[in-house]
């Protein structure tokens, strides 16, 4: 049986040329960039090309990127360490603050758990945190971000595309009103990454968060944008790497395929978002001609990322609807990886105020390398059988 895989938001597999790039850097850059002789030298080296080739397609200086581990570690860093200096800054842990002088974080109901979990993490600290509810959509505006500031907030987070509904954020515009107050932004590029433009050095935003695995790239790497002068701290110590924002010997083959594989994700975007765009439109109105207004569209309609189609199909539950598929062959999500894992209704649908009927229903489909609009055409006629004979069950 031939396999469809339609669940790249919850990762990608990795493309042959980054395949052969890591291949050749494991085999060739074997020493720890920390050392002073030769293979020691050759391995820093080699951080450094990845750190530059990535640098000039992201838009921004060299020195602002920091490798982690992922786009978890990467939002973690972001929030611990801006609200760590804005901590070590007034010179009081936030629990002997008054409420009206505690540092404050605001951020969104729709962030993935790497960012809404650490600020969980924050409140126990002593930090207050505000989250933003986002309208039907999943859309959160700017205006709504401005009214949840306070003279005491420290950063404001959220994330520029969302990897359950594919709902962009008005990250420009966000960016720009918390820049005007002079608190520090944060976003989670991790899905917008390969998807959107991203020119750093033209975006109001502090910090950034990416992975690697989400543009065809090695799992367990990732990187944060630091904007040159945000006040920020490390929250991993000891060695120097990275000019000791995260200590920890390199992941260098795994490094140099993060660069190869933005540097791909990034190239021919009008191309690929086109191409992502008419896979997602040939899966949707290939289940609208057969199921009519039994299926519906979560998310915004326009401001979407292309790779992204989360619909409920109203007559089937998520996990019947999964179970079917896969039996079918075909990859499909719930939402993210670890919510459809505990068949809890998403935190993102929660938010964004459904339909109960559309909550239980939901099923998330996300493209990317190798699909086709074959494939969606062939997915939406599975999908129609599947409906039928759960009806026909009932
Ligand atoms: C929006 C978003 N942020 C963060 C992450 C976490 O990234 P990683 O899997 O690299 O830790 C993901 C992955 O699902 C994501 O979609």
């Amino acid at each position: 049986m031939e396999r469809i895989y339609f669940d790249h938001a919850a990762t990608t597999p990795l493309h042959p040329d980054v395949q052969a790039v890591m291949a050749a850097s494991m085999h060739d850059v074997f020493g720890n960039a920390s050392s002073v002789h030769a293979y020691g030298r050759e391995a820093k080296s080699a951080v450094n090309q990845a750190r530059d080739r990535m640098a000039a397609r992201l838009g921004c200086r060299p020195q602002e990127l920091v490798f982690t581990s992922g786009g978890t570690e990467s939002d973690n860093a972001a929030l611990f360490g801006a609200a760590w200096a804005a901590w070590l800054q007034s010179g009081q842990s936030p629990h002997q603050h008054q409420h009206n002088t505690k540092p404050h974080i605001v951020t969104t109901q729709v962030e993935h758990h790497a960012v809404l979990h650490a600020c969980e993490r924050l409140e126990a600290l002593g930090f207050e945190v505000t989250y933003v509810a986002p309208d039907e959509t999943g859309f959160v505006s700017a205006d709504k971000i401005e009214s949840a500031l306070r003279p005491n907030t420290c950063l404001v987070s959220v994330m520029y595309g969302n990897n359950e509904v594919g709902t962009m954020q008005p990250i420009r515009e966000i960016g720009g009103i918390v820049r005007s107050h002079g608190i520090l932004m944060h976003t989670d590029a991790v899905q917008a990454l390969g998807m959107i433009p991203i020119q750093l050095n033209e975006l109001p935003v502090d910090f950034a968060s990416f992975s690697a695995h989400k543009v065809n790239g090695p799992k367990g790497v990732g990187a944060l944008y630091i904007r040159t002068g945000a006040v920020w701290d490390p929250f991993l110590f000891g060695g120097n790497q990275e000019r000791k924002r995260r200590a920890g010997t390199e992941n260098i083959a795994g490094i140099a395929g993060f660069a190869e594989a933005v540097e791909r994700a990034v190239s021919s975007l009008d191309e690929k978002i086109q191409q992502l765009n008419s896979i997602r439109e040939a899966l949707w109105t290939g289940l609208k001609d057969t199921l009519g207004d039994r299926v519906v569209w979560n998310g915004h309609s326009s401001l979407q990322l292309p790779h992204i189609l989360n619909v409920s199909i109203l007559d089937v539950p998520t996990e019947t609807m999964l179970m079917n598929l896969d039996i079918a062959g075909i990859m499909a999500a719930s939402g993210s990886a670890c919510t459809s894992g505990s068949l809890e209704v998403s935190h993102v649908l929660e938010a964004m105020n459904l339909p109960e009927e559309r909550k239980r229903t939901a099923v998330r489909f996300s493209f990317g390398l190798g699909n086709t609009r074959e494939e969606a055409a062939f997915v939406a006629q599975q999908i129609a059988t599947i409906v039928s004979r759960v009806r026909t069950r009932k």
